[in-house]
């Protein structure tokens, strides 16, 4: 594998989940295949489980790492081509992305969305350009539109902790104060799309998302009857795709309570975190037995280390 940006580079997604699981039993089996490998992480926005999985699994296979803050802690990255850089960018992206491919072998990238241009966005120009420039395997760590290593990780883990071969999966849209990337729905809706999952999405009208990334998918705009039977409940806030970046409204009543778990098949809640409590998901869901939202992140890492892996097999 030489990139890892979304689903559509995966080429058996069965097999990548088994991988993860199988090295969740066995994390340190492969040392010899990163020894003297160096992994890069440049992040252009705050991370916590990302960074901190990404970098454990990247140790587990015997790697090297280095992390950059690349927004505090680099040049000013000029993105545009053919400008006078006469303004505050001080490196443009083409030598700065070359120059971390002369020292690493592979490099993990987070570049989240403006929320302001949704062409600017959905083009992923900053990702593309990173992966462009660089001449080495990349790996997302959360772009513009997708968070290929999020996704994959909650599928893992509702494989893991599944009791039906089909269970029903509901993707449900939750209130937040500010406006959020589409990145994580649009990622976990792709790749529940393409397993063996019965998969719903509801949402308060106006938030749709691009039907690029749901195809397959229920769409519902009644979260009570979409609950009904749910065995995995995905919480997520996302801002309007159109018109987008936008908060259409409060939607409070969408946050979800023990008592909307009642209409559920005992339904295990995740979210990939960071969550705003009793905003997005109430105490009396995340400190209950039903949240599942820990584990999950802990599966980050087998995720990522499953993903490394291949790179890795791969150069
Ligand atoms: N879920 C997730 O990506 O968390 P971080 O933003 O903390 O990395």
């Amino acid at each position: 594998m030489k990139l890892f940006s979304s689903v559509n580079d995966v080429t058996d997604i069965d097999a990548l989940v088994k991988e993860a699981l199988a090295l969740k039993q066995n994390p340190y089996a492969n040392q010899e295949l990163g020894k003297n490998k160096t992994l890069a992480l440049v992040f252009l926005n705050p991370s916590l489980r990302t960074r901190m999985s990404t970098q454990k699994a990247a140790l587990n296979l015997g790697m090297n790492v280095m992390v950059l803050n690349i927004d505090k802690e680099g040049w000013a990255l000029e993105l545009r081509d053919g400008v006078v850089m006469d303004g505050t960018t001080v490196e443009h992206i083409r030598e700065a992305a070359g120059v971390m491919g002369q020292y690493a072998d592979i490099i993990g990238v987070r570049s989240f969305p403006g929320l302001r241009n949704r062409e600017e966005d959905y083009s992923e120009m900053i990702f593309n350009k990173f992966v462009e420039f660089c001449k080495v395997p990349v790996v997302s760590l959360e772009s513009a539109t997708r968070h290929p290593l999020q996704s994959l990780a909650d599928l893992v883990t509702i494989t893991e902790l599944k009791t039906t071969a089909r269970p029903k999966v509901v993707l449900t849209w939750a209130p937040h104060i500010k406006p959020l990337p589409q990145a994580v729905p649009n990622s976990f809706s792709e790749w529940m799309c393409k397993a063996d999952v019965d998969f719903t999405i509801v949402q308060p009208k106006g938030y749709e998302l691009c039907a690029d990334f749901t195809q397959g998918a229920t769409i519902s705009y009644n979260q009570d009857e979409a609950l009904v039977d749910a065995d995995f409940i995905y919480v997520k806030n996302w801002s309007a795709y159109e018109p987008y970046g936008n908060i259409l409204g409060k939607n409070e009543e969408w946050m979800l309570t023990n008592e909307k778990l009642k209409l559920t098949n005992n339904a295990k809640v995740m979210h990939c975190l960071p969550v705003r409590r009793n905003l997005e998901l109430s105490d009396e869901i995340l400190d209950g037995p039903n949240s599942i939202v820990v584990h999950e992140a802990g599966n980050r890492v087998w995720a990522a280390q499953a993903v490394l892996k291949q790179m890795l097999e791969s150069l």
